[in-house]
This record gives C-alpha cells, structure tokens and sequence, in this order.
C-alpha cells in the first residue's frame, strides 16, 4: 500500500482521479492524495467539506478478488485501519459506529466512502476513499457542521498534529489489515471490529426507512449487516438505518 502515491495540490475529489487511474491500470495499492477538494464527496451523494490544507484527503486502489457482495468487507476493514491509526498517532479516544462513523467523543473525525468499479460477478478494483478531521479549528468548519464534525487538534486543546505522522500511522495499519484480509479472509477483520465498535453489546435503537428495531446488537455478518436481539429474543438484521 502506497508504494505509488499520486500528490496533487487541489483536485475535485481525489475519488475521480483514482478512478481515472483505475481505467488507466494503476497498481493495487496506488494512493491519490491532494491539499485541497473542490467538490469532495461523502455517502448516499452528499458533500464532503474538504476545502482547507488541514485535513487529510486520500483514496486507495485496491484490487482484491473478491466478489461484488462482500465488498463492504472493505469499508469495515478501513474503518478498523482508521480507529487504530488515528488511535496510535494521537492517543485520543476514537470510536466505531456501525456502519462506518469514526467518531471522537461523540463528533464525527473522519469519513469513509467505498466505490468499486465491477464486471460480471468480480470486482475489477475498489476505491477507498479516507477523509480525516486533523488541524481544523471550530471556524474552519461551516456552522451546520460544527455541532456534528471535529478535528484531531480540537479535541486535543488545539496541539496541531503532523499530517505526515498521522496518514504514515493509518497507513501501516490499513497495510496490516489489508494483507491479513488477503491472507486468512475477513474473520480477523470481523471480530476487531466487533471489539472497537461502541454500537456492538449495547441496547440500541436502530431507525430504518420503515420502522424502529430495538434491542441489543450483538454483531455484523460477512455482509455487513447488523444483527439486533430483539427483547422477545428473535434476531433482526438491519441493512441500514441510524443509530441511537
Ligand atoms: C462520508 O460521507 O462519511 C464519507 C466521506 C469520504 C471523504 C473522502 S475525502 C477523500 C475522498 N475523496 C472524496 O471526494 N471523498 C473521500
């Protein structure tokens, strides 16, 4: 991972070059990272706020042979890579939140957005895109974000954190886990996240499109999906929805 990286200092979004390399052949591995994003982008089509120098913008090729339905796999294996990066590199107290918020004390700290291009029932590559909070002050965020973003350096009394030691950390661990994924499937990942996600044990209620599922989540499958115990002990799984 990374033994190609792309530098640009301002881009649309680091995910259209990445895709542009995809077409191209670029390596498995290949990193295109940049200063600025015009028009960075979050999930389910929203916008990912990434204009200032402060953050980290990044999206990684990868080229693993796995079928298109276990895809999110790699979204929960770059939420653990993040945790424990962000974790290593800054001692902050980092949390998972199913299905793939990296959050600090409660606010959101980074963003992950997963895109695979696929042909048939393969995947032909997959674009990891990572966005995370770092060197941002409360005014460099807009005010509908400041309730619910943070960075890095605002939860630790303003210390400004190397950028370089930061993505240098987060990489070593998605090198980590990226290969253990290769070597001996997704099991490992599962059960690390399972460890480091707050949502998993609790009693939660999980809002979906058409109704409220209560109870205890007890775990995710190989898909992704979350598994909630209900109180009258059935088990319900939830594909999406928001947690409380
Ligand atoms: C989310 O909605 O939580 C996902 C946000 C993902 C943001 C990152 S920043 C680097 C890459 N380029 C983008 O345009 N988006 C991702």
């Amino acid at each position: 991972i990374g033994r190609h990286i792309v530098y640009k200092k301002e881009v649309t979004s680091t995910q259209d070059i990445a895709h542009q390399l995809v077409q191209e052949g670029a390596e498995e591995g290949t990193i295109v990272i940049a200063d600025k994003q015009t028009k960075g982008k979050g999930r389910l089509g929203r916008p990912w706020h990434s204009m200032e120098e402060k953050g980290l913008w990044f999206s990684i090729i990868l080229r693993p042979d796995i079928p298109p339905q276990v895809a999110p796999q790699l979204t929960l294996l770059t939420a653990v890579a993040v945790q424990e990066g962000l974790e290593r590199a800054t001692d902050l107290p980092v949390e998972i939140k199913w299905p793939n918020d990296i959050l600090l004390r409660g606010k959101k700290i980074a963003g992950i957005l997963t895109e695979m291009h696929s042909e048939l029932d393969r995947i032909q590559a997959i674009v990891v895109g990572i966005g995370l909070n770092v060197n941002q002050q409360k005014t460099d965020f807009p005010e509908e974000l400041s309730a619910v973003a943070t960075s890095l350096s605002m939860e630790a009394n303003g210390k400004v954190f190397q950028r370089s030691d930061v993505i240098v950390s987060v990489l070593e661990k998605y090198e980590h886990w990226y290969y253990k994924y290769l070597d001996q499937g997704f099991f490992p990942i599962k059960k690390r996240w399972e460890q480091l996600a707050t949502t998993i044990g609790k009693e939660i209620t999980a809002k979906t499109m058409r109704k409220e599922v209560q109870g205890i989540a007890e775990g995710i499958t190989d898909e992704g999906v979350l598994l909630i115990r209900k109180k009258d002990g059935t088990l319900e799984s939830v594909y999406s929805a928001d947690i409380d």
